[in-house]
């Protein structure tokens, strides 16, 4: 996947050109039911490209897991969203979810939402990946 993400962006595109196809390439992880991105320039994310059911347009910085992780500029993997209390139901098929932040000159421009409908779908092996995924795309910012 990384690989992959390497091969698709370009500097030359623009920003919505790049994320939509790094939204399908996500995607070929096994087990998801959405991924995609949430962008912001302050303390609201709005939603991205992404793969899946229609989403939450806009979330306020706190809340969510989304929220969450774009105050705290870490990587949140929650393993049972439905006794996580500051979790966003947007579809009723999520089960564990993973946010990972886009840092840009020590800002979160972004954050990379995926949603499993497992329990536990989220382990470091998928962080890591995530998380490189995110710091190739932090350059494009
Ligand atoms: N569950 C997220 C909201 C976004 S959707 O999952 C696409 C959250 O708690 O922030």
């Amino acid at each position: 996947m990384i690989e992959q993400v390497k091969a698709i962006i370009s500097k030359n595109l623009p920003l919505v050109t790049n994320l939509s196809n790094v939204s399908a390439v996500l995607n070929l992880m096994e087990n998801l039911n959405w991924c995609g991105f949430y962008l912001t320039n302050n303390d609201t994310l709005y939603l991205g490209p992404f793969q899946g059911e229609v989403a939450c347009t806009v979330i306020e910085k706190g809340h969510g897991v989304c929220g969450e992780c774009l105050e705290r500029k870490e990587t949140i993997i929650v393993d049972d969203v439905l006794s996580y209390p500051n979790h966003i139901a947007c579809s009723s098929k999520s089960r564990s979810e993973m946010v990972v932040p886009i840092i840009k000159n020590n800002e979160c421009v972004a954050v990379i939402d995926l949603d499993s409908p497992i329990y536990n779908r989220f382990k470091e092996k998928e962080k890591l990946v995530v998380e490189e995924i995110s710091k190739i795309l932090s350059e494009l910012f």
